[in-house]
């Protein structure tokens, strides 16, 4: 077989290269003066001072409870709401007939304009939520503390269901659209939703996908909810309706009071305002369960620091509420900020790839968040799908969710920036609930650096730490930790808080594990290198590889399976599994594609391996463990290392052989 040479992904980083953005002047400063501010921000009082800038029905009484680690407490005794934060206040101001979301579905006419625009005010989302809160309520004795599951695609019904929740104080869960039935019905059961609030359908690369009908399959699983509201997101589209359990969004709303008015709830700072459940190194989604004060100020200070939102700006983050960048910065941080910003139902490249350029200069965007895989996607398909858009109006560029290598973050800079716009990649987590490392274009400007992360925001202690636990030297890669507790930290892990001390403050004794490797370089920049377990980043979606295991293993055709990630030039990483067949099933391209299909129903389209291969047995230790290690090194060409501990020489030599045969087969 050929042996590729392989340069490690930090050979590749330009480590050195400081660019300064001329426009910035006023906020440019040198990295040494920005670590001496940094170190006197490290306290819980600073994070008061940013917390006072909210509006608290009540103060706290204490800024941080840390009795108990690693579940602390933030403005203990302090209360507030959401809702209020991000409606009431506005509607109170000259901000009540500011847009507040633009809208664009997916659908355009024959000359490519899209069919359908919403803009909504502040005013117009108060009175929505109003409404639905109102319903909830009195119709479905919603209440606070009960758990609701949520499920709908782009719409702003969605940010609309998540504030009316918070104003009653249900904590919700929303479970991403493109998860399957399955995954849904884990969420609800764990959850213990009583409720499910999902829409009919919603368009996506030009098809309808009928969501209602993925919801329904669920429910026949989902013992705990006892009634589904739907919003008609696509009038033609009829679904089944069960008399009792599902009712319409519309005759809902209908029924109540077109100026219902519901106090929204003074909530403790320590008030689960929403679970969300993302993947772990179990089979189990982890319902990571976030505070409301603590949440919020973090929230407000990277709405400040990071994406420097000024009132006339265009806000634009290309995430999907399902994940929780959407939660963090679609819905709650920009909206309590009183922003203008962009929602779009659809695909990027949907019907061309500058539709998300077509957008940016329709509406002016100024600040656009986005995805290093968004990036790549639209950067294959050349800059005169950029050049023919007028982005003049950018001046503000970040992205999220995955390393972004230098030639993507040149490109993000060069030509959809023009060289003009800050480009940043901030690092954080489901975990996290708001950006911890970045470039903060809106309080003082540390050089970029193309791929880095940057440094910790203030308020924040972050570091790389060596396999013993201590900071790695300049340029050595480790682990990163974030060393002090911080407002937005999960409060727990829903129904098993052991598992947050496992995950997270064990390996580096009491100290937060992201699970992510990383370098500091000797400007003490951070650079997120990719996750450190079996967790993989497949355009920049969060999976754990033995979810995927889980859901092959579970087809009648398999007995064993073994899941790796291998990088990939778009999506950054993509799942390739390995399966060993039950006796009395043969490799087939059948099997093959159902295989495929399977993962699809049970996880979700985004799961589904690039590659499937069949072998008789997996790479194990001795002690019977799964030497992924190997599998990796098979698929990228490099070499095996140290085999000592690998029981079966021959399984190693049959998955090389698998995969040089399927490399003839589908030619590369
Ligand atoms: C993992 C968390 C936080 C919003 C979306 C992801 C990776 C996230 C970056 C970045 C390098 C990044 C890490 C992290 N990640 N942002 N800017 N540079 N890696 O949230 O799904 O909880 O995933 O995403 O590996 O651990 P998530």
């Amino acid at each position: 077989m050929e042996q590729r040479q392989i340069n490690t992904v930090e050979e590749t980083l330009p480590f050195g290269e400081k660019i300064i953005i001329e426009s910035w002047n006023h906020r440019n400063i040198d990295i040494e003066t920005y670590k001496s501010m940094h170190r006197g921000t490290l306290t819980p009082e600073f994070w008061e001072m940013v917390a006072n800038e909210l509006e608290w029905f009540k103060k706290w009484d204490k800024v941080l409870d840390d009795s108990n680690p690693p579940f602390y407490k933030w403005f203990v005794g302090g209360e507030l709401n959401p809702s209020y934060l991000c409606l009431d206040r506005h509607v109170k101001s000259w901000r009540k007939n500011k847009v507040a979301i633009i809208w664009e579905a997916e659908p355009v006419d024959s000359n490519g304009v899209p069919v359908e625009v919403r803009k909504l005010t502040y005013y117009d989302i108060y009175k929505s939520v109003n409404r639905m809160a109102y319903a909830l309520k009195r119709n479905f004795g919603i209440k606070r503390g009960d758990r609701v599951g949520i499920y709908m695609p782009m719409i702003p019904q969605l940010p609309i269901t998540m504030l009316a929740l918070a104003r009653i104080g249900a904590t919700f869960t929303v479970v991403f659209s493109g998860f399957s039935a399955d995954a849904l019905a884990d969420r609800l059961n764990d959850a213990e939703a009583k409720l499910l609030i999902t829409a009919n359908g919603f368009y996506r690369r030009g098809n309808v996908i009928n969501l209602k009908e993925i919801a329904d399959e669920a429910l026949e699983k989902s013992p705990t909810v006892k009634s589904v509201i739907v919003f008609r997101r696509i009038r033609d589209l009829n679904v089944r309706m069960i008399e009792g359990r599902d009712y319409w969004w519309g005759d809902i709303r209908e029924g109540t009071p077109e100026n219902a008015y519901i106090q929204p709830e003074p909530l403790p700072s320590e008030h689960p305002l929403y679970i969300l459940y993302t993947s772990g190194t179990t089979g189990k989604p982890k319902g990571i369960v976030h505070d409301t004060g603590g949440y919020m100020t973090l929230l407000h200070a990277t709405m400040k620091w990071v994406f420097d939102l000024k009132d006339d700006d265009v806000y634009w983050c290309t995430a999907d509420i399902g994940w929780v960048t959407g939660h963090s910065y679609i819905v709650f941080g920009p909206l309590m900020e009183g922003a203008t910003q962009i929602m779009y139902e659809g695909a990027p490249i949907y019907p061309n790839p500058d539709r998300w350029w077509a957008i940016a200069e329709r509406y002016g965007v100024t600040i656009l968040y986005t995805s290093p895989t968004g990036i790549r996607t639209l950067m294959k398909f050349g800059d005169q799908w950029v050049k023919r858009h007028d982005l003049s109006t950018l001046r503000l560029l970040h992205s999220v969710g995955e390393p972004i290598n230098p030639e993507a973050w040149r490109w993000f800079f060069e030509v959809v920036g023009n060289s003009k716009c800050p480009v940043g990649s901030t690092w954080w987590m489901t975990e996290t609930g708001g950006i911890l490392i970045s470039h903060t274009p809106g309080s003082y400007l540390v050089p970029l650096k193309p791929g880095t992360n940057g440094l910790p925001i203030f308020g924040i202690d972050a570091d790389v730490f060596n396999e013993n636990g201590q900071p790695a030297k300049p340029g050595e890669k480790g682990y990163l930790v974030i060393k002090n507790p911080w407002p937005g930290m999960p409060l727990t892990i829903y129904g098993d808080p052991q598992r947050l001390i496992d995950t997270y403050f064990k390996k580096f004794e009491g100290k937060f594990y992201a699970g992510d490797y990383a370098i500091k370089d000797s400007d003490g920049y951070i650079w997120v290198l990719g996750r450190a377990d079996e967790v993989i980043k497949v355009a920049g979606h969060r999976l754990g590889t033995y979810e995927i295991e889980s859901s092959l293993i579970s087809h009648k055709a398999v007995a064993e399976s073994a899941v790796i990630g291998v990088p990939d030039e778009v999506k950054g990483e993509v799942p390739v599994a390995f399966v060993v067949l039950k006796q009395g099933f043969d490799p087939s391209d059948e099997l093959r594609q159902e295989l495929h299909q399977w993962v699809r129903q049970t996880i979700g389209p985004i799961a589904d391996p690039s590659k499937i291969f069949f072998v008789s047995a997996l790479p194990k230790t001795r002690s019977g463990k799964i030497m992924r290690r190997l599998l990796r090194a098979v698929i990228s060409g490099e070499s095996l290392g140290d085999t000592t501990t690998l029981e079966d020489q021959a399984s190693i030599d049959e998955v090389k052989i698998a995969y040089e045969k399927l490399k003839t087969e589908i030619g590369g």
